[in-house]
């Protein structure tokens, strides 16, 4: 009999996590790594998070929070929500745990039914498809594509949302793509969910991350009557304020879910830490203006990136304006030999980058795109276009074969 039961035999290790571990793993051996594969903002978080966290511990705020969140950050969460969407919500739609990966994973257990259907555009982020594996569901991949910028259709959303499709996971701004949804098209999938009785859960991490002339439009925002009751928005502090080790997401929605989840989280692992949530609201009331300024430093980096990644030879790069993420096609690579070997696909081809140019860069095969890789341009510009550089050298090496 194996010892190890059946649910986590069948998992896959988050391959963006593998990645940034090697990375990190030849960064402490002394190599010099450029590290593309990291999620996360490099930023400090903001003074008004530390201020609030320092006083939180100073206070002696250290014992078992109510396991929905404090009444504190619940009111910053719905004040935030009011004040980005226009749609007001009670402290009892919301639910803090310990990152929006957190919010997600108890979303998905307490939405689905082993055989039930979850759907989302694909590429997507690793984490969607190992949830709903979890909770027993099959995934529903809808394919968009890299030459009209990942438009998620809402014609393909409507063809995918058969019967046994209980939710629909939207990502705008999107981890890996950083595509940008069309605030049409949002309105368009929202409703088209709805009217389908699909509850929509509406990742919106990178919501605060858009560039250029894109517009987050939140799928809480859409004027449909079913909204109230039909659409989870989840949310959090990691990106937008750089507090990924706080580890604090929300979801706010419908009070049957939002108290079916915390239920779960009550068994499972309780309130998040106090500490955690006092400088989570501190962020929110107070780290708006950081919060910007490290917006339009993405902004910045973004455009070196692109550019840098375009010069090079036979390497595609959908505009992205969004999230930190670009997410080049390589593909006319594969099937090249190059040092030696041969790159048959993305997992390949990151590999290789890793061990001869010191470069961490994210597989697409891992969000259901093998033709890409997946970089993030949270690193400072001078490191973005050294570890380009490195890679225009070893895609430079490339022969073709015959
Ligand atoms: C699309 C998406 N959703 C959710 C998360 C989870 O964020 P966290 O758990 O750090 O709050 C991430 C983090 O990488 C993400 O990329």
């Amino acid at each position: 009999m194996a010892r190890l039961a059946q649910r986590v035999r069948e998992l896959a290790p988050s391959q963006t996590l593998a990645l940034s571990a090697k990375a990190n793993e030849l960064a402490a051996a002394g190599h010099p790594v450029i590290n593309f594969s990291v999620g996360e903002p490099d930023f400090t978080s903001p003074q008004a998070a530390m201020d609030a966290g320092r006083a939180a511990i100073d206070a002696g705020d250290t014992h078992y929070p109510p396991v929905p969140g404090t009444a504190s950050l619940r009111k910053a969460i719905v004040d935030k929500v009011a004040q980005t969407t226009g749609r007001t919500y009670g402290p009892q739609h919301v639910l803090v745990s310990n990152g929006a990966k957190h919010t997600l994973y108890n979303l998905l257990q307490v939405l689905v039914d082993p055989g039930d259907e979850v759907a989302f555009a694909s590429p997507y982020w690793v984490s969607y498809p190992a949830m709903v594996q979890l909770a027993g569901g099959l995934s529903v991949p809808i394919p968009t594509r890299a030459s009209d910028g990942f438009r998620l259709d809402p014609a393909a959303v409507d063809a995918a949302l058969g019967p046994r499709v209980k939710a629909l996971i939207l990502n705008s701004p999107c981890n890996p793509t950083g595509a940008v949804a069309d605030p049409a098209d949002v309105e368009a999938v929202v409703r088209i969910a709805l009217d389908k009785g699909v509850t929509v859960i509406s990742d919106e991490i990178y919501g605060a991350l858009v560039f250029g002339g894109a517009e987050h439009r939140s799928a809480v925002s859409v004027d449909h009557p079913g909204v109230a009751e039909g659409v989870i928005l989840v949310d959090g502090v990691s990106k937008s304020y750089a507090m990924t080790g706080w580890r604090i997401g929300y979801c706010v929605g419908p009070e049957d879910v939002i108290k079916a989840a915390g239920k779960i989280q009550g068994q499972s692992t309780s309130g998040a830490c106090t500490i955690a949530q006092a400088a989570a609201a501190g962020a929110l009331r107070g780290g708006d203006a950081e919060a910007a300024r490290m917006r339009d430093a993405f902004a910045a980096r973004r455009d070196v990136m692109l550019e840098a990644l375009r010069a090079i030879p036979g390497v595609t790069v959908p505009e992205a304006q969004g999230a930190f993420y670009a997410f080049p096609d390589v593909s006319s690579y594969y099937g090249a030999e190059i040092d030696g070997v041969t790159i048959k696909d993305s997992l390949d081809l990151s590999t290789l980058l890793l061990e001869r140019a010191y470069v961490g860069c994210v597989p697409g095969g891992a969000f259901g795109a093998d033709a890409h890789l997946r970089l993030s341009y949270a690193l400072a510009e001078d490191q973005i276009r050294e570890g380009v550089g490195r890679i225009a050298e070893v895609l430079a090496g490339a022969k073709v074969k015959a």
